[in-house]
């Protein structure tokens, strides 16, 4: 099924996935995945179940009298949601919100104005069916909402479970804000790297972009940018959830406090996905050069054999500044490594994912050059160390961000903003097509098996949100964004 798969997140290399292609069952068959090779410098996990799953991070929980439970017919997804016996409909979800508590709407982070800029392309045309159409080219499912159902057409399978992990994640996003998101018709695209080129658009009045969403782009592109898979956890790899990869992280940066981390420039990850990470290498202290850095490899063969023992995030958080490099595209480990308290050395990119455009240099990381790796790395080590508390301020300012404006929340918060303005572009009325599926939470809950199946239940919303969706910023003054 994947051949086109050379086309990994950064971290991985292949795998044999397996799936069902009749959508919305049989979609998780971890038995018959093999993991062959994996992932992410800032690793990963088996924490243990610390954590209530009925408590999303920055959602309040509504008062246990008034909790409504979703419907169910599956033990998985029941065991996680159900707390009492109310029972919940989209119009009663609708009907409990209290317009009153939205007059608190917090403002939502900056990076939200970027949704504006994202959807600019197609400000002035409007979105036809047929530029929707037109963007079935390179997509592996289409999504359409009406009457707050999702339905789902498949074109392809995508690279292990994203397709059903993003599904599942927007399913959520129905369930914190019920009846609150309106109709539309959009065409995914979950491989890595962008493909709608603006040099192919700009300035030809007779040819129009197709609105393309995926997880990342770049400045030559106009692929739309929507939160990865990975928000709800990427079961490949045993990366959980990210609100208890977060926990996690928390706690493992308390382990090991500033004064004691290492005063070095750490990085593990997959060399073999892009150059550039094998131009990193280079930069491993050795006999001869001491360029500040401690580099390794990481191996997900022992790691998928041996259970991800050894590759716990908790046990991650102990240096004093850590590398992010992209891969083939963006690399999904970036939040877990900005996380850590530490300083990030962050090598200039060239894709960007939706919350980095809400990141500033030398406020939240330290940037780095990329043609000079090595002097780069070596000079910002040596200025963190001669500069202890700045550096470690910037450490801070950055796990900051990540915590609290990169939360559940408001990556639900810029889906919901995102597809609200996206909606708006439209000019036709959303059909459901003839051969869509509905998907439900229960037909791909309890499809799902094994950590496919617990991480939906993890990340499962278990109550519509009585806070609103942050309040989005007017976009920005062009000349704000020079
Ligand atoms: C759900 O909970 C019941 C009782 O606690 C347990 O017997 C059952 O195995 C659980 N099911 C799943 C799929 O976890
Ligand atoms: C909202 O606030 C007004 C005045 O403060 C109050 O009369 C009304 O009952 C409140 N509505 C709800 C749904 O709580
Ligand atoms: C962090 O450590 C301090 C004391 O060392 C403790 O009081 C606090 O509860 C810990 N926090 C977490 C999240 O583990
Ligand atoms: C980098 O150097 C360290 C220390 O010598 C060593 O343990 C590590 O294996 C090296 N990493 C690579 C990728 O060679």
């Amino acid at each position: 099924m994947l051949r086109d798969s050379m086309m990994n997140n950064n971290e991985e290399r292949r795998h044999n996935t397996v799936s069902s292609s009749s959508p919305g069952k049989g979609i998780m068959k971890p038995t018959v995945f093999i993991v062959v090779s994996l992932f992410i410098s800032a690793a990963l996990l088996n924490f243990l179940g610390f954590h209530d799953f009925n408590v999303l991070a920055g959602s309040k929980l509504i008062t246990k009298k008034h909790q409504p439970t979703f419907p169910y017919q599956c033990d998985a997804v029941q065991n996680q949601s159900h707390q009492t016996q109310y029972h919940y409909s989209q119009n009663n979800g609708a009907s409990r919100f209290n317009p009153n508590r939205s007059k608190q709407r917090s403002t939502c982070p900056s990076y939200f104005r970027w949704i504006h800029e994202d959807l600019k392309p197609w400000k002035e045309t409007g979105i036809t069916r047929r530029m929707v159409e037109e963007a079935s080219r390179t997509a592996h499912f289409r999504l359409v909402i009406r009457n707050g159902k999702a339905y789902v057409k498949r074109y392809r399978k995508s690279i292990q479970t994203r397709d059903d992990f993003t599904l599942w994640g927007i399913l959520q996003l129905l369930r914190r804000y019920p009846g609150r998101l309106p109709d539309l018709d959009l065409m995914f695209d979950a491989d890595d790297r962008p493909v709608v080129r603006s040099d192919d658009f700009i300035g030809q009045p007779d040819k129009e972009p197709p609105p393309v969403f995926r997880y990342c782009s770049d400045d030559a592109s106009l692929d739309i940018v929507f939160p990865d898979w990975s928000f709800w956890g990427w079961a490949e790899v045993n990366v959980k959830p990210w609100e208890k990869s977060l926990e996690a992280i928390k706690e493992g940066n308390n382990m090991t406090q500033w004064e004691d981390r290492v005063a070095y420039a750490y990085w593990r990850g997959n060399p073999y996905v892009d150059p550039t990470r094998g131009d990193l290498l280079k930069c491993n202290v050795s006999e001869h050069e001491e360029w500040n850095t401690r580099l390794y490899i990481q191996d997900w063969d022992k790691e998928s054999k041996e259970g991800y023992k050894n590759s716990k995030l908790e046990n991650q958080c102990t240096h004093r500044y850590k590398i992010y490099i992209e891969g083939w595209a963006w690399s999904v480990s970036e939040k877990y490594i900005m996380a850590c308290d530490s300083m990030t050395l962050y090598v200039k990119p060239r894709f960007y994912d939706f919350y980095i455009r809400g990141m500033m240099p030398l406020q939240h990381y330290w940037p780095i050059r990329d043609n000079s790796k090595c002097t780069s790395l070596k000079f910002a080590v040596h200025w963190g160390n001669t500069h202890v508390e700045k550096a470690r301020e910037i450490g801070e300012m950055g796990s900051r961000f990540i915590r609290e404006e990169v939360n559940m929340k408001y990556v639900y918060d810029y889906m919901f903003h995102l597809l609200k303005e996206y909606a708006k572009l439209l000019k036709f009325k959303p059909e459901v097509p003839l051969d869509a599926e509905e998907i439900t939470p229960d037909s791909m809950g309890c499809a799902a098996t094994e950590r496919w199946r617990d991480f939906m239940a993890e990340s499962m919303v278990t109550s519509p949100s009585e806070e609103s969706p942050c309040e989005m910023l007017p976009p920005y003054d062009p000349l704000d964004l020079k």
